[in-house]
């Protein structure tokens, strides 16, 4: 598989590592010192595209993938508010393209748990949840895009929660996501179910980025001949 990597920062080297050791090619390494090289003839060149940048720069990326006709996975975080634009340009330039917060298998696993365990404690509405993620001090964004995933996991199945806020909350109609850096944390999320008798916990700890780039190259395999709008829950089907 020939692969463009579009933002080459701590999760494009891993994933080149592990895409190399596979006997993939890299046929493109796009980071902000590079611009000029990202043009539709070199995107052309690859099979697939894998985009990690920064959120500022994500939705501008994925769509020169798309216009460009190629396949592109995307876990760039915090620019989800342009997220169906995307998908009306990948239907029309009928490519593909697959988005994930969290590419890591551990943690797909883990979304299901958390609704799981939302569904489970639906009745008792002595339990108050609430979240804390943590991750190295480099992170641009705040909450994680795998926090909102889980607190929109959970919201789904809890009627007295209206949203989630990311402070603490006194507010019984709100969820506190608590967002803390420190390194080398590559992402630890822990749920919370407080009661005045006993706690809950369900937690999550990645021990490295390869867990990230390991998903991230199995789902450019899962779309790169692909056609349509997929995420993880196809790819791990
Ligand atoms: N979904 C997941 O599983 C997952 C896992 C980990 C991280 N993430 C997210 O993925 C993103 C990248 O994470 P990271 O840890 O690799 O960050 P990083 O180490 O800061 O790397 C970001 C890369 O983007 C490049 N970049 C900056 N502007 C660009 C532009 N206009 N076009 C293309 N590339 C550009 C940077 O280039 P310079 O170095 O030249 O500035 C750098 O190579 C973040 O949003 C992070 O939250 C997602």
């Amino acid at each position: 598989m020939k692969i463009a990597l579009i933002g080459y920062g701590k999760m494009g080297k891993a994933i080149e590592t592990i895409a190399l050791a596979e006997g993939h090619e890299i046929v493109l390494k796009i980071s902000s010192t590079n611009l000029y090289d990202f043009t539709n003839a070199n995107i052309q060149q690859a099979d697939v595209c894998i985009e990690f940048s920064t959120p500022h720069t994500a939705f501008e990326n994925i769509k020169k993938c798309l216009l460009a006709g190629v396949p592109t996975i995307s876990g760039s975080t915090a620019w989800l508010h342009q997220l169906e634009e995307i998908y009306t340009i990948c239907r029309a330039q009928d490519t593909a393209f697959l988005y994930a917060s969290n590419f890591s298998i551990g943690v797909n696993l883990f979304f299901q748990i958390n609704e799981y365990v939302a569904q489970l404690m639906q009745p008792y509405h002595e339990y108050h949840v609430s979240m804390e993620e943590i991750h190295h001090t480099a992170k641009k964004d705040a909450p994680s895009g795998t926090a909102v995933t889980l607190a929109e996991g959970i919201l789904k199945h809890h009627a007295g929660l209206a949203k989630w806020v990311n402070q603490t909350t006194d507010n019984p109609n709100e969820m506190a996501i608590i967002s803390k850096r420190i390194d080398p944390a590559p992402g630890t999320h822990t749920i919370f179910y407080n009661s005045p008798i006993d706690s809950i916990e369900i937690k999550h700890t990645a021990h490295s980025r390869m867990g990230f780039a390991y998903g991230a190259l199995l789902a450019a395999k899962f779309i790169c001949d692909k056609k349509g709008i997929y995420s993880m829950k196809d790819v791990l089907a």
